[in-house]
């Protein structure tokens, strides 16, 4: 069902840091940063030929990866995207598979402006899942 591989996301603490990692130790072609205040993150993209990171850092007082800088105050893996043809397919098939989709089961905009959904990281082997429909 799942499709390419559309980004891996990472959280840290210092946004600055992890773009002049990116930018100059890495030499990746990093985005403008996007402040998304309605998913408590501000995030860079960087451009990979087959897929992009994702790098999150937390926005306002209530950011859902506040929880998980606390665990891993250095950063580290936070979740990986999964591209699928229809979300609300997916969706519907995941629960019939016995997986948990969080928040109301409805798919949300994601940071690409693309209807996605986020699955339980338990029933995926520890890591948290998005599902984007491009
Ligand atoms: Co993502």
């Amino acid at each position: 069902m799942i499709g390419n591989l559309n980004h891996v996301a990472i959280a840290v603490p210092d946004l600055s840091q992890a773009i002049a990692i990116y930018a100059n130790t890495l030499g990746a072609s990093v985005s403008d940063r996007q402040e998304l205040p309605e998913h408590g993150v501000t995030v860079v993209f960087v451009e990979l030929p087959n897929a992009k990171i994702e790098l999150l850092e937390p926005l306002g007082e209530s950011s859902p990866i506040a929880a998980f800088l606390k665990k891993n105050p250095a950063g580290g893996i936070h979740h990986i995207c999964y591209e699928v043809d229809d979300i609300i397919a997916a969706s519907r098939q995941m629960e019939i598979n016995g997986a948990r989709v969080l928040g109301d089961g409805n798919p949300k905009t994601g940071a690409h402006g693309k209807p996605v959904i986020f699955l339980h990281p338990k029933d995926f082997c520890g890591t948290l899942i998005e599902l984007e429909q491009v």
